[in-house]
């Protein structure tokens, strides 16, 4: 049965601790696990397992994290109101949705695995693949994880110092973040099942503490009951849309911040080859489990709007503390604080996990150095289990077992890789270090929105260029370019909303461009010119099995 984003692993990252293409003789086993492969998927062939209820609460699990319990404060201080607000909540659920269901038709239309870096690929060539993935490594996921350790900082800290202490200082923050960091890493390099094996807790608390919020914010509303007394009472006396901003550019910051929350809608296509009946389920799962999202953040909202004012929403990115404590007191904000953090620590060890692969693939693949693509310590560490077990076998039971325990493929000790998550440690603690919640999520944001925009506008191109392409499943034409125009006024909104952050991350573009053309590309190129001469298998390596399907 299917209980957490890990379960798919073995099909989506070409390493995990029980799939790493390797027998415990160190050869590969299976072609299809061969790391060789790792960005362009390799593998079409998958186990089909998962039914529609598997699918859904995938998503919706994927999806829900930090978001909705630190974004209110950015949302209504740029949207000026609590309509507005809500207002915003519906705009980027539905952007989201569009997103998720023109990912999913790409997901069918080219059944790889590597998500955006593969289909940008084969629509535009590998230069834009190659781009996202220099992202992706570079701004993407560690900024992606800075964003939530800091969320899980300022909730943790609050957890000790509790809820009432006037805003803790930054750098106690930030320090919690980089420990609870370090943790997560240091527990991914060890082994992946260490991990994945409490993913299914982790999830639990964020249901628990999202589902608390609503039913609780409800009942405070219909009752009046709250340990503070009176609920807030603002919006009895002021409309709704009293005090809207009317600064374009400030809609689009708000915009950011709630697209954090629905941010992982892309992850959809985890999923989409490993339906066991695709063309049905897959829509269905799309459109309940987005509108779920859609209808729960909403709801959360509301119960805030209807406990707290809205100084006290605006000014503070652990809202749910300050939600728990209005309503329960002490104890409720430190239970609140407790599962949001805990939340926080589970989506912290995803993303760890996660990172580590994508940037271990593109070691693989030639575009970091390859020191990123070993896996465990180094050569040294398979080859004393090598040399150890099948040369000369050690006498004592205890010292086969230790290296049993140090160096076994298997159990996967060590057997991570350790260089790249390392690499994405050190961005992420960068970022967490020079970066607030506030500033990431826009730079997040337009980085994200950027290549989900041209993938998008990529499902658009492949439409008028291949239309007789199988395609399991087919969105309207118009949800596409509804993406498409929403997210093309956020981007170009981000110039005028926040000009650094939008600045910094046309640097990295720029830097990632300059790289393909000036070296990595030209790599590639002379690779396969070798590769066409002498008739080799190399051709694999371009993904020669879809082009086959899609000429023919
Ligand atoms: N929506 C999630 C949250 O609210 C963020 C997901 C991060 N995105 C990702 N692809 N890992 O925390």
């Amino acid at each position: 049965s299917v209980s957490s984003a890990f379960d798919f692993a073995p099909n989506l990252f070409p390493l995990s601790s029980t799939a790493q293409g390797y027998t415990a003789l160190g050869t590969p086993s299976n072609p299809a696990l061969d790391p060789s492969n790792a960005l362009n998927g390799g593998s079409l062939e998958k186990n089909k397992s998962i039914t529609y209820l598997n699918g859904l609460s995938l998503v919706v699990g994927l999806i829900i994290g930090s978001g909705i319990f630190s974004s209110p404060s950015q949302v209504n201080r740029n949207a000026g109101s609590p309509g507005a607000s809500l207002l915003v909540w519906v705009v980027a659920g539905i952007l989201a949705w569009t997103g998720a269901a023109s990912y999913a038709e790409l997901g069918g239309a080219i059944p790889l695995n590597g998500g955006a870096q593969v289909y940008l690929s084969k629509i535009f060539g590998e230069w834009a693949g190659f781009l996202f993935t220099w992202c992706a490594v570079c701004v993407l996921k560690p900024g992606s994880a800075a964003i939530i350790a800091i969320i899980f900082g300022e909730y943790l800290v609050r957890v000790v110092i509790g809820a009432d202490a006037a805003d803790a200082s930054t750098w106690l923050n930030k320090g919690v973040a980089l420990v609870g960091l370090v943790i997560v890493t240091l527990l991914n390099c060890i082994s992946t099942k260490l991990g994945t094996r409490s993913a299914d807790v982790f999830m639990f608390l964020k249901f628990v503490a999202l589902m608390g919020v609503t039913v609780v914010g409800i009942v405070v509303a219909i009752t009046g009951f709250s340990y503070k007394g009176q609920a807030n009472e603002d919006w009895k006396k002021q409309g709704w849309f009293e005090g809207t901003n009317t600064n374009v550019s400030n809609w689009a910051v708000a915009l950011y911040a709630g697209l954090w929350a629905f941010d992982g809608w892309d992850n959809v296509n985890y999923v989409t080859a490993e339906f066991k009946n695709p063309s049905r389920d897959l829509p269905r799962v799309i459109h309940t489990s987005l509108p779920l999202v859609i209808i729960f953040y909403i709801l959360a909202n509301i119960s805030y709007f209807l406990v707290l004012p809205t100084s006290i929403i605006e000014s503070s990115n652990t809202v749910a503390v300050a939600f728990g404590s209005q309503v329960f007191g002490p104890i409720g904000s430190l239970v609140l604080a407790l599962f949001v953090a805990g939340s926080c620590f589970g989506a912290l060890n995803a993303t760890t996990f996660t990172s580590g692969r994508l940037v271990y693939a593109a070691g693989k693949e030639g575009y970091l150095p390859a020191l990123f693509g070993n896996i465990g310590l180094g050569k040294s560490h398979r080859a004393i289990r090598l040399h150890t077990l099948n040369a000369n076998p050690p006498k004592s039971k205890f010292t086969r077992k230790f290296i049993d325990w140090f160096a076994d493929a298997d159990a996967g000790f060590f057997f991570t890789p350790i260089a790249a998550m390392t690499l994405n440690a050190v961005l992420t603690a960068i970022y967490i270090l020079i970066g607030s919640f506030d500033t990431l999520v826009t730079f997040y944001g337009v980085a994200g929105y950027t290549f989900y925009f041209l993938a998008v506008l990529g499902l658009i191109i492949l439409r008028v260029k291949e239309p007789t392409l199988e395609r399991p499943y087919k969105t309207w034409i118009t949800t596409p370019i509804i993406f498409c125009c929403v997210s093309l006024f956020l981007l170009s909104r981000a110039v005028f909303a926040q000009p650094f952050q939008t600045l910094l991350v046309l640097a990295f573009m720029a830097a990632g461009l300059i790289i393909w053309f000036a070296w990595v590309g030209r790599r590639r190129n002379k690779e396969r010119e070798r590769f066409r001469s002498t008739g080799s298998e190399g051709d694999e390596k371009v993904g020669w099995k879809f082009w086959r399907r899609w000429r023919s």
